[in-house]
């Protein structure tokens, strides 16, 4: 009997150590990009709970890795909830990219980096096209879509 206690108790206990755990105070989270409209550039916003520095090193796909850095800005951000969380948003335009071209980043500061993340600054030919993926809501459970829009992108087709 007492074994059976001893992991139902263990596994009881088992959501709240997951929930219990705190977060990594100056670790980014919540990492994207967007393109801000200029040739050669590209944006990196990311959110940190504590207030840190705000940084991106990257370099070209098979280069010198983080040949290149760049710094940006930080907005406090307060929760509308009855916490009132505050969380701090990051944001770095990087400038002068090479047309196409695709570049290993990560972004954060000395006290905690992202992993490695890789983009493709945007073809500036005339005749280039760009190929969307548009999705919203996919869901947690039974999420259909997923798996083939992972593949697809990591098989370059957006
Ligand atoms: C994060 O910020 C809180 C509140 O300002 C502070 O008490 C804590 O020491 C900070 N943690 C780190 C790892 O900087
Ligand atoms: C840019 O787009 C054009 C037109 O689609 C294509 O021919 C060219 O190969 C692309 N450039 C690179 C470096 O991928």
């Amino acid at each position: 009997m007492a074994p059976v206690h001893a992991a139902c108790a263990l596994l009881s206990l088992a959501p709240l150590l997951v929930l219990g755990v705190p977060p990594i105070w100056t670790q980014p989270e919540q990492v994207h990009l967007s393109y801000p409209g200029v040739p050669g550039s590209m944006v990196v916003t990311w959110t940190t709970f504590n207030k840190t520095e705000t940084k991106v090193e990257y370099g070209l796909l098979g280069g010198r890795p983080f040949e290149m850095s760049a710094k940006g800005d930080v907005t406090l951000f307060v929760d509308s909830g009855v916490e009132k969380r505050k969380m701090f948003i990051h944001r770095v335009t990087l400038k002068g990219l090479k047309p196409a071209a695709t570049y290993v980043y990560h972004c954060g500061s000395d006290d905690g980096w992202s992993d490695m993340f890789t983009f493709t600054a945007l073809n500036d030919s005339t005749s280039f096209s760009p190929r969307f993926a548009l999705y919203g809501d996919l869901g947690n459970e039974n999420p259909q879509s997923l798996a083939r829009l992972q593949k697809e992108t990591q098989l370059g087709m957006y």
